[in-house]
Formats: structure tokens, sequence, C-alpha cells
């Protein structure tokens, strides 16, 4: 196949990797759907992938058990000096890394065919948008890239001549000899060999051996946020791990607010809400990744780079998520959920039990046994469908305008059944840049690593997501507003929807009756709500927000006191264990 660019830098990184990984063909993906079609088809032909009869065009895989979700030990910041990486990274020297790496690549995808995705995080086009391209030998991963990103054409006509983009080398590093097949298993590599690799200099990824999620799919946590991020700090925007959100009130008028959660704290559920308050309306820009820039009159405007959603499958049901059933009806792959009788998914949580027998996530039969309490879940705790996010009932319909939107709030959080209140927010900037700073969840089972009690904190909810020191990272959250007019900064806030009494009753019953606490903020930043100030930040005034059903006047106080001790003991292990982690 003749290559469709005349783009010599890319030209060039194509043959020099064809010549190292020695695949049998070379294919440029144009993104169309009878593309898809057929790489979809080679991988039900081989085994790898099941149709479901329940769900149009969608499609069910299993992994292998050794390669479920991203690798942290694995997963490396190749910056020129360990320093660049900071503290919090995986540092390893990058001329030796790629020594390693070129002898894994050497030969890998013998017996394969090469495919070069070309592919756009933003809208076609954008100013805020970057192209990437990803050469992989895992039909899966364009199938996945197809749904999570622009991919195609009219990116390379884009591109141009001269264009630039960031060079995504993929490999699931298994070889096939003469004649043979994956025989319906999930080729990847040993764990010692995988390697997910940033060059934050070069502006480049290579990521061997996995085909899973965010080590594979390296437009999402690989290029729209690790890279980025350093792209970011040099060009003076933001690239964050956040969902972004449009609130509109029973007026009409519309806010747009960003939000930071760790992991597992239903940023997927927030994105996708539904009030319970009248009048007011939730829709969804992006679920898990926003790039902002400032605009001409001194406002950040946001995209969200990606085009689906690579959500979490256990926990997502009608009542947490109705909106992202909604999008998985049809056109959607599965991976590491389970299969019923009659062709259907199912996984924990989704809200009824399993009709029938089951296959699990590992491809063995599954029988629901509910005196077990020991039995291994039908689903992968990590299993995901991909989605395209035009399927979703709650989309904006400016979630793909090339000028993104207009960004009046940030909100940062975690699971914190203590101390933190329901609310806050920031005095300023920098007392917001301190909020985020701080985000993290409380252990709640015991880990291995850490006491129960004890607060893991994720800033931003970026370390495992930040291409560079961590420090310098805040201090460009610092630059930031320093560079935006006061007016125009994003208001920030502090939320918990997850605080509990002493004896571990939920206070808030959370996901739709989050719209009361949102409306509060809506009205913040229109310079309307009721606010108290305390020592922590502005708060809402009794009566600000109206407890939902179950939430007594009593709850309230507590959901927004200010906890004294619990400040200093929080303020203590900030100072002493947290920000010296930082340098
Ligand atoms: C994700 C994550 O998969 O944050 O989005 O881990
Ligand atoms: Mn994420």
């Amino acid at each position: 196949m003749s290559a469709p660019t005349n783009n010599p830098r890319l030209l060039a990184w194509v043959d020099e990797a064809s010549k190292m990984t020695q695949p049998d063909h070379i294919v440029w993906c144009d993104g169309s759907k009878a593309e898809y079609d057929a790489l979809i088809k080679i991988t039900v032909d081989g085994g790898m992938a099941t149709p479901l009869a329940k769900r149009p065009n969608s499609f069910l895989f299993r992994s292998d058990p050794s390669d479920v979700a991203r690798i942290e030990n694995r997963t490396f910041i190749a910056s020129k000096t360990k320093d660049d990486a900071g503290p919090t990274n995986n540092w390893v020297d990058p001329v030796a890394l790629k020594k390693e790496m070129r002898k894994l690549f050497t030969g890998c995808m013998r017996g394969r065919t090469m495919y070069v995705i070309p592919f756009s995080m933003g809208p076609v086009g954008s100013p805020i948008a970057k192209i990437g391209i990803q050469i992989t030998d895992s039909p899966y991963v364009v199938t996945n890239m197809h749904i999570m990103t622009r991919v195609g054409v009219r990116v390379l006509e884009v591109l141009g001549a001269s264009g630039e983009f960031v060079p995504c080398l993929h490999s699931i590093g298994k070889p096939l000899l003469s004649c043979q097949d994956d025989a319906g298993q999930w080729p990847c590599a040993p764990l010692e060999k995988k390697y997910i690799a940033h060059f934050p200099e070069e502006k480049t990824i290579w990521s061997y051996g996995s085909g899973y999620g965010g080590n594979a799919l390296l437009g999402k946590k690989c290029l729209a946020l690790r890279i980025a991020s350093v792209i970011a700090r040099e060009e003076h925007w933001m690239a964050e791990h956040m969902l972004i959100l449009k609130i509109t009130s029973p007026e009409g008028k519309s806010k747009h607010i960003a939000a930071a959660f760790p992991s597992a704290c239903g940023k997927t559920n927030l994105a996708m809400l539904v009030p319970t308050i009248p009048g007011w309306k939730v829709e969804t820009i992006g679920d898990d990744i926003a790039w902002m820039k400032p605009g001409k009159d001194g406002r950040l405007f946001g995209i969200n780079p990606e085009a689906g959603f690579f959500g979490v499958a256990p926990g997502t049901s009608i009542d947490s998520n109705p909106n992202a059933m909604r999008s998985i009806e049809r056109n959607t792959i599965f991976t590491n959920v389970a299969l019923t009788e009659d062709s259907d998914v199912w996984w924990e949580g989704i809200g009824y039990d399993p009709p029938g027998k089951l296959i699990d996530w590992t491809g063995k039969p599954w029988i629901q046994d509910k005196n077990n309490k020991s039995q291994s879940p039908a689903a992968h705790a990590n299993s995901r469908f991909t989605a395209p996010a035009a399927q979703c009932p709650s989309i904006a319909p400016e979630w793909e305008d090339p000028a993104g939107v207009p960004i009046d709030a940030f909100l940062f959080g975690g699971r914190r059944p203590s101390t933190i209140p329901l609310v806050t927010q920031a005095f300023s900037w920098n007392h917001g840049v301190f909020m985020g700073s701080i985000a993290g969840s409380e252990i709640t089972a015991a880990a291995l690593d850490l006491k129960i009690g004890t607060v893991r904190r994720d800033p931003f909810a970026m370390l495992p997501f930040c291409g560079y020191h961590m420090g310098d990272y805040f201090a460009h959250w610092v630059k930031m507003g320093e560079r935006t007019p006061p007016a125009s900064q994003p208001k920030v806030f502090y939320v918990n929807w997850f605080r509990k009494t002493k004896e571990g009753k939920w206070l808030w019953p959370g996901y739709g009756e989050n719209s009361r606490v949102l409306k509060w903020i809506f009205e913040r930043c229109d310079g309307v709500g009721e606010a108290v100030e305390t020592p922590i930040g502005f708060m809402p005034a009794i009566g600000a927000i109206k407890p939902p059903q179950g939430v007594s006047e009593e709850d309230m106080k507590q959901l927004l006191e200010v906890d004294v001790e619990g400040w200093k003991a929080e303020l203590e292990d900030i100072r002493n264990n947290h920000y010296p982690k930082f340098g």
C-alpha cells in the first residue's frame, strides 16, 4: 500500500519503524467503517472477539490475565535527567532505555501486520488539538483507537507536508513464527518485558508488550496527559486529568465545570449526572481528560481531546449512570466483562442478578453463589467498555466545538469519610492550587503498604500522568494563575461526596443529588450564591444548599462544619508526609 502522505518526517519514521519491527504487511488506516468492520472480522475469525447478540455491532474481548490494567511500575518517563522526571515518576536514562527497547522491537512484528494510525486528539483542525501517529500490530488497538480518537485521512490532510505529530510506537511484543497464529489467545509479552516509555524532550512514546487500555491506546494517558502535560507547560496551557461538564440553570444560563478526582471516585458518573433538582440540566463534554488554553479574552477554553469513553464497567448501572448505560447499547467494545448465555454482557454492580450461567472474564463457566463471599468476580474489576461519546444521551451539542468551551470552575475531590466538608470554595487561585495539590482518598480497605485511615494523595489526580517533575507542575499551575486576569480565572472548589458519620453512615447520597452542590457552585460563579467565610475557604451559608430527602438539618451541619482538629492533623500530614515528596 502506498503511503497517503508526503510528510517526510512521517515517512522516514514509518520506514525506520518497519525496518526495525519487520512486519509482513503495512496498512495505513483511513478511519472508515469498512476498515473497522474488517478489523473486527479478523479478531472474531481469530477467536479473540465474540459478537454480542443483544447489542448491535458490539463485541466482547478477553485479555490475557496478566494484561488487565495500566502498569505503573513499567511506565517510564525517560527525560534527559532524573530531576526533570521528578521524584514521583519512574525515571530511566533515555539512551539506555532506547537501546534496551530497540532489542525488543527488532523483529517483534514478524508474522503480523503493522497498522499506521493517524489520529487527532481533539476535533480535527482545532487550534487546541494535536496530531499523533500510532504504529501498532494489534487490530484490537486499531478498533479502540477508532472509537477513542478521530482517525483517518482528514488528519493527514491537516498534518500536510510539514505539520507536527507525536510518534507513538506500539507493539504487543509477540512475533509469530511461520504458520503460527494466536489461537484465540490475547497476545502480549511477559511483565518484565513490558515498557510504557515516554521521551518528553523528543515528544515520543514507545510502548511494548501490553495490549490493554492506557498501555496500548497511546492517545489517552501517554499522549493526552504525560506528553501533553510537557507540551502544555512549554506552550502555557493545561493538560489535565479532568472531566468537563456543562450545567444549565432553569433560566437557560450555562457554565462549564472541569473536575479532577483520583481513580474510583465517580468521574464518569459526575460527567453524565442526571440532576434531581427541577429545571437544571447537566450535559457532558468529556469524562477523563481536558485540554485548556487561554482564549483572546483571557478565559480558559477547554476541549475533550478524546472521542469516546473507556469506562470501568463494574458498578455502572441504570441507577448509577443511566447515560453511560445508554451509550453502550450498540457500537461498543467490551473487554474482560462476563458473557451471558443469551450473548449479552454482565458485571458486578450492573443492577440485576446474572440471568443464569455466565462465562467469566477468564473464559470459564461461572454461576453466582451469593453464600460464597469470597467468590471471584465474573467481570474483572478493571473491565471496560469502549463507546463513542456521540452516543451518550447527555453529550453537549458543543462537545466538538474546535474553539472549546469557557471554563468557569475547577473541582477537586476524593473519597474522604472524615474532615473534608461537602464543598469549600478557594479564596484565590493559589488557594485553589493548594486544594488540587492535596487531593486524595482515604484508605478504607487494607492495602499492603498503607494503614487504614491514612490518605493516599493524588495531587490534581495527575500523579501517574504527569510527564515531568510534579513540583514543577504545581509551579506551572501557579504561573497559569499569574497569566490569567483574576476576573477570568475559573473559581476553584473542593468537594467531598463521601463524608460519613463516626458510626460509618454515609451523610450524603451522592449521584444525581450532587446537582445541589453543582447548583451552588454555579451560583458562586454567577456572583450570587450565598457563602460564609471560614478558615478553610468560602462555604455555603445555612440554607444555600437545600438538603435532599433523607439528609437532616443535623447531617447538613456535619457536612458543612469546619473540623478544626481534623484539619490540624491534615496540615501536619501535608507538611510532614506529603509536600516533602515533591522537593
Ligand atoms: C483511567 C484512569 O483509566 O484514570 O481513566 O486510570
Ligand atoms: Mn482517567
